[in-house]
């Protein structure tokens, strides 16, 4: 055997030996993969996850856990859950953390953990699936932000600094989901699922998470004085029992007037209805406001509400399957707002290749755990950057303390990070790494502003 698929450079210094698969292992580098262990946490809603531990031979160790949805698209890659009614009602993840440790480890192990794309194509090729069904693409995520973060603390190089091939760092707006409805509130309030503020006309990060932390607590006060209860959903907004799906919208710019920003001007707001949990037979079900609405009622009523808030992108609009629809809303909007695809999109490369050839949006929601592999994710961003279309990295409504996807906007200038309210731990997190690194990175960091949304 050859070893062909390795880089010819590496053949000459090191020691290699023959895998089963026929890819040559190297057993000589620090980065040289010595250890990889995966096993069951728990994430931010108390359902199991996957998380992996790796060890290099330099002694570098380095951790990732992967998040998971809750109003999952239906092409997404498979993550593998036991459905062994005994444990978690059927949600363990014991099989994936058993491919991780029982498949994947041992072919990964004496290879180059540098070798991102290698190692990656190597996962996607043992599992031999379109959508990562046979080994999960829980435990082949888990893996492939192992390997990333143990190269970077390997080489002493910032995550972000590492996952960058161009060394122009932008630090993204953040999206903040300050009201819950849909799914994440168990549909007792909004029909839309997210309501986010996007504090697009601040100087730089640190300014944009104190805007949007404000205008957060201003609704809290707001929503009080309603005598609306301010428990929170999954992603840290408010889930009040609202009227109906445009009352948030009247109270979020209030909001912001009251924190003393100018709505539109300051910050703006982006819905996402995730619109395929309504979606009935080709009809869109608003339970809120007693109405059913077909395709182009709903993208009128759309633009109605765009005429009169400052809405600045509208993702999931329509259902994922929904392509007709689609392609009406980014006629009817396109020019006008960021249309972000999500369900209809999954992180997908030939989905997304398809939604720029028949014109169906003009921004990619990004879910690493959506295709499974960091790789395949960075071809996505790449994809839709070439069409100039707007690109937008988000965490799941199920997360853990890990803050990969915040080295990865800045390294992938993706320009925008929704990752739920500065509220709940799992959540800030992010937003405080994202802190970090433009303290770190000074003079460097540029705040993506305005910009970063296409119209
Ligand atoms: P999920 O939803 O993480 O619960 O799937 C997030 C979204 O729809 O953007
Ligand atoms: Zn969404």
């Amino acid at each position: 055997m050859s070893g062909a698929c390795l880089p010819e450079r590496y053949a000459k210094d090191c020691h290699a030996v023959e895998c089963p698969i026929g890819i040559r292992k190297w057993n000589e580098m620090n980065t040289t993969i010595q250890k990889i262990h995966a096993r069951e946490i728990l994430d931010s809603r108390g359902n199991p996850t996957v998380e992996v531990d790796i060890l290099l031979n330099d002694g570098t160790r380095a951790r990732a856990a992967v998040p998971t949805g809750a109003s999952t698209g239906i092409h997404e890659a498979v993550e593998l859950r036991d459905r062994d009614p005994k444990r978690f009602g059927g949600k363990g993840v014991l099989t994936a953390v058993a491919n991780v440790n029982t498949i994947i480890a041992p072919a990964l192990i004496g290879l180059d953990a540098s070798e991102q794309e290698l190692i990656d194509r190597m996962m996607i090729r043992f599992d031999g699936t379109s959508n990562k069904a046979r080994l999960g693409a829980n435990a082949i995520l888990g893996v492939s932000m192992a390997v990333a973060r143990a190269t970077a603390s390997s080489r002493h190089m910032p995550l972000y600094e590492y996952l960058s091939d161009d060394h122009q760092y932008l630090l993204p707006v953040p999206m903040m989901n300050v009201l819950n409805g849909g799914v994440h509130a168990q549909w007792q309030g909004a029909d839309f699922q997210e309501y986010m503020i996007a504090p697009f006309g601040a100087p730089d990060f640190r300014t944009a998470l104190q805007w949007g932390a404000e205008t957060y607590h201003a609704l809290q006060e707001i929503l009080k004085k309603k005598n609306y209860p301010t428990a929170i959903g999954d992603e840290g907004g408010f889930a009040p029992k609202v009227v109906s799906n445009e009352e948030p919208l009247e109270l979020i710019t209030r909001a912001i007037e009251h924190a003393g920003y100018r709505p539109g001007t300051d910050i703006g707001i982006s819905l996402d209805p995730a619109s395929s949990g309504f979606c009935h037979d080709g009809r869109y079900e608003l339970k809120r406001e007693g109405k059913t609405l077909l395709p182009a009622e709903l993208t009128a009523y759309y633009r109605r509400l765009v005429d009169t808030y400052p809405i600045i992108s509208i993702e999931d609009g329509l259902a994922e399957d929904d392509w007709a629809g689609w392609k009406l809303l980014t006629k009817e909007l396109g020019t006008r707002i960021e249309l972000i695809g999500d369900d209809i999109f999954v992180t997908s490369p030939e989905l997304v290749k398809r939604g720029i050839s028949e014109k169906a949006a003009n921004s990619v929601l990004i879910k690493l755990n959506q295709i499974g592999t960091v790789t395949e994710t960075i071809a996505t961003i790449d994809l839709a950057k070439s069409a100039g279309w707007g690109v937008n990295v988000s965490h799941r409504s199920g997360e853990t303390i890990d803050s990969f996807i915040s080295d990865f906007t800045v390294a992938t200038s993706a320009g925008k990070l929704k990752t739920g309210a500065t509220c709940r731990g799992e959540r800030v997190e992010k937003y405080n790494q994202l802190m970090r690194i433009e303290e770190e990175l000074g003079s460097r960091a540029v705040y993506a502003g305005r910009k970063a949304f296409v119209r």
